[in-house]
């Protein structure tokens, strides 16, 4: 597959198989994230790589009680609020891995540079025939201090995008894109 091909075929995914991935394979992931280009070549990503189920459940159902008594600040989020009630929800759509990319907060672009070793990161997975999903919803919890200490995080890094990783066992079918809006091009 092109480049190109590799791109728009990705989708994220919410239906996992119920298989462990290859250890090679998350190595994968982590090389494809590394070689993402950076402000400065600065490389401020750093990883925390979760396979426990149990530890999983428990972020997804403390993601949801943060999100939820803490609505006001993230009123983009009002519309989820039905479904983040839900007990039987699990943001992490019983996912078997979550891949959460931090920055080091030091840096001007940091985030940015981060954000673009997330989507190397989703690519490769792709043309490896993993699927991903990033999971905005545990951002703010991946981010507390208990959380950064709990999985051993320097507290000078911020959480930035959590990704889950697994066989799909439904892939969306294509999604759709605006046309995109090119206010100068001479
Ligand atoms: C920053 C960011 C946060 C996202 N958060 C969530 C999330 O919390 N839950 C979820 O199911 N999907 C989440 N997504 C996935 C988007 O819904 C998805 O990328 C979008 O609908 C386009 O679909 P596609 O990725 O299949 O092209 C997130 C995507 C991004 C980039």
């Amino acid at each position: 597959m092109s480049i190109l091909e590799i791109i728009k075929s990705r989708r994220s995914v919410r239906k996992f198989k119920d298989i462990t991935v290859e250890s090679e394979k998350i190595d994968r992931l982590i090389e494809a994230a590394m070689w993402a280009p950076s402000a400065m070549n600065s490389q401020p990503w750093a990883f925390v790589v979760i396979q426990d189920k149990a530890v999983l459940q428990s972020i997804s159902d403390n993601s949801k009680k943060l999100l939820l008594e803490n609505m006001t600040n993230f009123p983009a989020l009002e519309k989820y609020r039905g479904v983040l009630e839900k007990n039987d929800f699990n943001i992490f759509y019983n996912a078997p891995i979550l891949i959460t990319i931090y920055a080091k907060d030091n840096g001007l672009y940091s985030k940015e540079d981060t954000a673009l070793a997330a989507q190397n990161l989703m690519l490769e997975a792709h043309s490896i025939d993993l699927g991903t999903c990033w999971i905005g919803f545990a951002r703010e919890y991946m981010d507390l201090e208990e959380t950064k200490n709990k999985f051993k995080v320097s507290s000078e890094y911020s959480a930035v995008a959590p990704i889950i990783v697994g066989y799909p066992e439904i892939v969306p079918s294509q999604s759709i894109r605006n046309k995109p809006i090119i206010f100068y091009r001479r």
